[in-house]
């Protein structure tokens, strides 16, 4: 009988909402040993519980590769890491518990690249006729106003990260060869945001520095999370998932369907093993 391993992938966990916990725990399971799983982003607001969530998912698969979201990034002023620092901590602890996160080496799977990234967002995604604060104001204006804007802004300039981080991965990506996937808990390209209820969401949502790396780095899948839309499309011949678990309120309704097509957790690859 010919064996074969998935690459598996969700994000959005959000494991201190009530009842995500057990569901993580009943559901994000391998179906083989050698099957790898992607985290992307949105695991919890706590240091520790992301990564007692990320250490319980290493014990069940072969490798968890995990990315940021903006709930790992919350902060309040009495913490002891925040901004930048809260980044390079929940790194520094995802390598104790050997989890591959966007500052290792590529791993392969199945002759893909997967490349877990962090880009942030710079408010891009705005109204063009608008300035970056005219924008954040209106958006504030119609009741729309992040928990990022007091957990994550006033500890770094967000904009300015995305630009670090967008040269850093395009600098690394532009030495991959082949097929890739990537990975990010924002999405990459615009497209994806057009089912939001509230459009101006999509000013937190990522940056259009990114359009055209679907393509132009050969991703066959992109995999992200964030909106809470969780929909899989093709743009470009290039697959977008959203992966995203979400709040209960939400996956009441979206993970039944999803898991009749066993659509969750996501699978990205699967390889027959030799
Ligand atoms: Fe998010």
């Amino acid at each position: 009988m010919t064996e074969h391993r998935t690459l598996w992938a969700v994000s959005d966990l959000h494991v201190a909402a009530p009842g995500n916990r057990d569901l993580v725990d009943d559901l994000v399971r391998p179906e083989h040993p050698e099957d790898w799983l992607i985290v992307a982003g949105d695991v919890a607001e706590r240091v520790s519980t992301v990564l007692k969530t990320l250490g319980r998912l290493t014990e069940r698969f072969a490798r968890v590769i995990w990315v940021p979201g903006n709930h790992e990034l919350f902060c309040r002023s009495s913490d002891p890491h925040r901004g930048r620092d809260r980044y390079r901590e929940l790194v520094d602890g995802c390598r104790e518990i050997g989890v591959t996160t966007p500052e290792d080496s590529y791993p392969v799977f199945g002759g893909h690249t997967v490349v877990p990234m962090f880009t942030l967002y710079d408010h891009s995604w705005r109204d063009p006729a608008l300035s970056v604060s005219e924008a954040l104001t209106a958006a504030e204006g119609n009741g729309v106003m992040f928990t990022d804007q007091v957990a994550i802004a006033p500890f770094v300039d967000v904009p300015a990260w995305c630009r670090e981080r967008l040269s850093y991965t395009v600098r690394r990506l532009s030495r991959v060869t082949g097929p890739t996937v990537l990975v990010n808990h924002w999405p990459l390209i615009r497209e994806v945001t057009d089912k939001l209820v509230l459009p101006e969401i999509a000013l937190w949502s990522g940056t259009r520095d990114t359009q055209d790396w679907p393509v132009r780095f050969r991703a066959s899948t992109v995999v992200y999370g964030h909106l809470h839309i969780p929909l899989v499309r093709e743009f470009d011949g290039v697959t977008h998932a959203e992966v995203s678990l979400g709040y209960p309120r939400e996956h009441e309704r979206s993970l039944p369907p999803r898991r009749d097509r066993r659509l969750w957790p996501f699978p990205v690859l699967t390889e027959v093993l030799p």
